[in-house]
């Protein structure tokens, strides 16, 4: 898809929400908690930044993505913030949804932190059943944060991470209740472990994580299939390379949450960075999601 920037609106020094307008037509129905992943213009590289759409799937004639400057950032949102203007053309894959509602829930609580806002944005356009939001943020950005949230008594807005009860939040919520969890890494590992361990069954946990992959030591990536040797530098993902070698490979969420960019692994051990593979498949040495993952050793071998 080609989108247009039709509006930046300045949130806080940190954080900018676009408007995006299609060429022509009406743009694809995106259900609550729908992402894009754009493509970023980038000093030495093109960046594939996937972002929540905040508006629903009522939505059809604009989009709206909210970015935080990440710092220190590969390229995608600084881009965003410092270069991209007004009637820049942006290019994204159709809209994907690995983070819907549970229709089944008798209740919805929401826990979120920072820019992990955006997804519960959407869903608080299109929930119809009880729901209790508890979002954190920095008080630097609490003023842009409290903007967006809706209204209500069932919002709460904390600015502290302290004053956020989680043991009483999650262990006081009526049956059929579902978790939905979007933040930073720390904070997602953290609501999630203490679910778990209040006795929260995997079913009724939902995460979404966006984490931009972080760099490290470059390594040598072998393709079998096609006997391609492909360098992974310090600043770019596994993914990146294969996609710069002008290879195709699967993805969805960029972020290591969905399972869609597993290979099959030959050869060398992998740094596992994903939320995907359990102990005893990463222990197996397999299979890596190459949208995050990096080696432990100098080369990998992959049957593709
Ligand atoms: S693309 Fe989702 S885990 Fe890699």
């Amino acid at each position: 898809m080609r989108l247009r920037i039709a509006e930046i609106t300045v949130l806080s020094p940190g954080i900018r929400k676009f408007t995006l307008e299609p060429l022509a037509g009406l743009l694809p129905a995106a259900g609550a908690g729908a992402h894009l992943v754009f493509d970023i213009p980038g000093a030495t590289r093109v960046h594939k930044n996937a972002y929540s759409l905040i508006g629903g799937p009522q939505a059809r004639t604009q989009y709206e993505i909210i970015v935080r400057r990440v710092e220190p950032s590969r390229g995608g949102s600084a881009w965003l913030h410092e270069h991209a203007r007004i009637g820049d053309i942006l290019e994204a894959k159709t809209p994907q949804n690995l983070f819907p509602l549970a229709h089944l829930a008798k209740k919805h609580l929401l826990l979120s932190a920072g820019i992990g806002i955006t997804p519960f944005l959407a869903f608080a356009r299109v929930m119809r059943t009880p729901f209790e939001w508890h979002h954190c943020s920095r008080a630097e950005d609490s003023a842009a944060f409290a903007a967006l949230l809706p209204p209500g008594p069932q919002v709460t807005l904390h600015t502290s991470r302290n004053t956020l009860n989680l043991a009483a939040v999650l262990g006081t919520q009526p049956l059929g209740t579902h978790l939905y969890v979007c933040g930073p890494e720390l904070f997602n590992e953290t609501v999630q472990t203490m679910a778990r361990a209040l006795g929260w069954p995997e079913s009724k946990i939902h995460t979404e994580s966006f984490a931009s992959a972080a760099g490290g030591a470059p390594f040598i990536v072998h393709l079998a299939r096609s006997g391609q040797r492909l360098e992974v530098a310090a600043d770019q993902t596994l993914l990146e390379a294969i996609e710069a070698a002008g290879i195709a490979a699967p993805y969805l969420c960029r972020g290591g949450a969905c399972g869609a960019c597993e290979l099959p692994l030959l050869q060398g051990t992998p740094e596992h960075r994903d939320h995907v593979l359990s102990p005893e498949q990463r222990a197996a040495n397999k299979s890596l999601m190459v949208c995050v993952s990096r080696a432990r050793t100098p080369d990998l071998v992959l049957d593709f």
